[in-house]
């Protein structure tokens, strides 16, 4: 069914597209943005090969050598295009006080003016001679319960691409929308409108950014970027900024966890979501493989980003994965620290910002202990180890990634895909700290726990622009993705979960961990990876009653004895010196705590002060 064109533009409606309130918000974003051309995608094998074919041809997308990477491609992003920009990133709720003050704010109506109604408005005619693609997509298995539908109408044939591969997008998506179905409309342009036989670049962007959520109406309206989670519109600005407010008005968790399953010697399985803030390790923790000692034991991945949990009417909480593939950190990674990751990385991959070697291949530092000989680096210049060392420069940018289906994942849990999700038994929550929190902590209780996740602090990463290193405090690793006020948010939680327990539900259990404590010679003493399973183990022992542990200002931690040690040798002392909580440093850590607590006062639970004062009084008491 070919619609009459609109302003001069043909909309190009599939038969089956039978929602007339989304042809009609196509029409008017079309008319709008001026494409050239609108494209409903339906998510076939054939399209995304079209859809590659066609980035290969512009010089976006480079195929790999087939041999050694089959399907797989890289692309090298514009230099000022690397990663989210959390500073372009705005909330523009009715009222400053809902954004909160930790969201850049804007009023809705000045931020329309500036991307849609004023004079100079961004979106107008952004899209000339390029192409508007529809992308319909399910966060969620399609048809679940816990599942949500979004379109995001965007001209970049690349993120197009990536969305079929982070989201099931296409025609199912549609499907379950049906005729009536509620979606949240997200659009997307690099602004960067091509005049008629322009030549187009490879990564058209924009040095203008603006990503923007008006939380009350559910859009995003995302300019001038093409990069990661500043444009796959269903991954931090749907799944987690647009859902969280959802989550808060209808009693669910939209949160930046991974969720794994954990299986036993007996067979016995038990799901983890854990939160740690962006580049901390998500992907590694959620595919992780047992160390020797731990023959029996099996972890599988059900997400390594994003967790939707809602409750149940068994009173437990149930997550799925919203996402269906992962756009992971490329450097660090190797057989050591993620097997599993580097086997889902052998064919069907998109590469960003890599370097790319002599046979056309990908490489990134940490991929091998000595990087090779001679590169292309991610800017697409000359790179050798002496120009390395003599520049400062690396062959991958620090924030390369990867872009993959789910299922190339070799441990891949056989309930990934299951609408009905996964029953959490535990919460973990893990910052990035070389000092002060212990390896691992329980809370005592479900308001300990918020207490520990809201006062997460973590060094920054390559994953945000800016300095990296700094210690910044990021509540439940969602610091820059949580759609509304903090302390509102904390409220949620602690709301939510005293709601289960009167209905007599069990809670999952709290942990805090922190695999980046550092010794006086400045390396991690804790070897992380594989060996986190010892603190996985003994977690699942706290819910079974089993491990032991002693109470600390800060929670419960084990002793030495609580943990298993076969396969590895690491001493009491190295022990001590990860899971001690030395007084004197927690004193000023509640300093710190307090000015978080001070920025968030306005809204803030008074449970969270209680906490704090408990903390307090133990450690003076200690
Ligand atoms: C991500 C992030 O891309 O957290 O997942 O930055
Ligand atoms: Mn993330």
């Amino acid at each position: 069914m070919n619609q009459p064109a609109m302003e001069g533009i043909r909309l190009n409606v599939p038969g089956y597209v039978t929602h007339a309130r989304l042809i009609a918000w196509v029409a008017e974003i079309a008319a709008l943005t001026e494409p050239a051309e609108v494209y409903w995608c339906n998510g076939s094998e054939q399209e995304y090969q079209r859809l590659a074919e066609r980035l290969v041809a512009a010089g976006t997308l480079l195929r790999l050598n087939p041999e050694l990477r089959p399907g797989s491609f890289l692309a090298r992003s514009d230099p000022d295009d690397v990663a989210r920009v959390e500073d372009r990133t705005f909330i523009c709720s009715r009222s400053p006080d809902d954004a909160g003050p930790t969201n850049n704010w804007m009023a809705p109506a000045e931020m329309r003016a500036l991307l849609q109604t004023g004079p100079n408005a961004l979106f107008k005619g952004a899209m000339r001679g390029r192409t508007l693609y529809v992308v319909p997509f399910s966060m969620g298995p399609l048809g679940s319960h816990i599942a949500h539908i979004g379109v995001e109408l965007t001209d970049s044939p690349y993120v197009a691409l990536s969305m079929r591969v982070m989201t099931r997008m296409g025609r199912g998506a549609l499907d379950v929308l049906g005729s009536h179905g509620e979606f949240v409309p997200c659009v997307h342009s690099v602004g960067a409108p091509l005049a008629p036989l322009a030549q187009d670049v490879s990564w058209p962007c924009n040095k203008t950014k603006y990503i923007v959520h008006y939380p009350e109406t559910r859009e995003i309206w995302s300019y001038g970027s093409g990069y990661g989670g500043n444009a796959l519109l269903g991954k931090k600005c749907f799944a987690l900024r647009i859902a969280s407010t959802m989550g808060r008005e209808q009693g669910w968790l939209a949160e930046h966890m991974l969720i794994l399953g954990v299986t036993n010697p007996q067979g016995k399985k038990y799901h983890v979501a854990a939160a740690f803030p962006s580049a901390c390790g998500k992907t590694n923790f959620s595919m992780l493989v047992p160390p020797a000692g731990y023959e029996g034991w099996k972890v599988t991945t059900i997400g390594d980003d994003i967790a939707w949990i809602k409750p149940h009417a068994d009173g437990r909480l149930y997550a799925i994965n919203p996402e269906a593939g992962y756009f992971g950190v490329a450097p660090g990674t190797n057989y050591q620290t993620n097997p599993n990751c580097m086997d889902s990385l052998g064919r069907d991959v998109v590469f960003t910002n890599v370097a790319l070697t002599d046979d056309g291949d990908v490489w990134w530092e940490g991929m091998t202990a000595e990087p090779p000989a001679h590169l292309i680096d991610w800017q697409g210049r000359d790179w050798t180890p002496e120009i390395g060392k003599a520049t400062g420069t690396r062959a991958a940018h620090p924030n390369a990634r990867f872009t993959v289906a789910a299922t190339n994942n070799p441990v891949l849990d056989a309930q990934w895909d299951d609408p009905h999700g996964v029953a959490i038994d535990a919460f973990v929550f893990g910052g990035r700290r070389s000092t002060t929190v212990p390896l691992v902590a329980e809370a005592r209780n479900w308001a300990e726990g918020i207490y520990m996740a809201a006062t997460m602090g973590s060094e920054t990463t390559a994953a945000q622009a800016g300095a990296t290193g700094v210690v910044r405090r990021d509540p439940f690793a969602m610091l820059p993705f949580t759609g509304y006020h903090m302390s509102d948010y904390f409220r949620h939680w602690l709301d939510l979960g005293a709601r289960l327990q009167e209905a007599g539900a069990t809670l999952p259990r709290v942990f805090c961990v922190n695999w980046f404590r550092k010794g006086a010679d400045g390396k991690f003493v804790w070897p992380g990876y594989g060996e986190n399973m010892r603190v996985l183990e003994w977690i699942l022992g706290r819910l079974e009653g089993r491990a032991g542990a002693h109470a600390n200002a800060f929670g419960l931690s084990p002793a030495y004895e609580d943990l298993r040690w076969s396969g590895l040798t690491f001493t009491r002392e190295q022990f001590q010196s990860v899971i001690g909580i030395d007084r004197a440093a927690w004193q000023q850590e509640l300093a710190l705590h307090d000015e978080l607590f001070t920025t968030l006062a306005h809204h803030l639970p008074p449970e969270l002060r209680e906490t704090r004062e408990r903390i307090a009084q133990r450690l003076a008491a200690a």
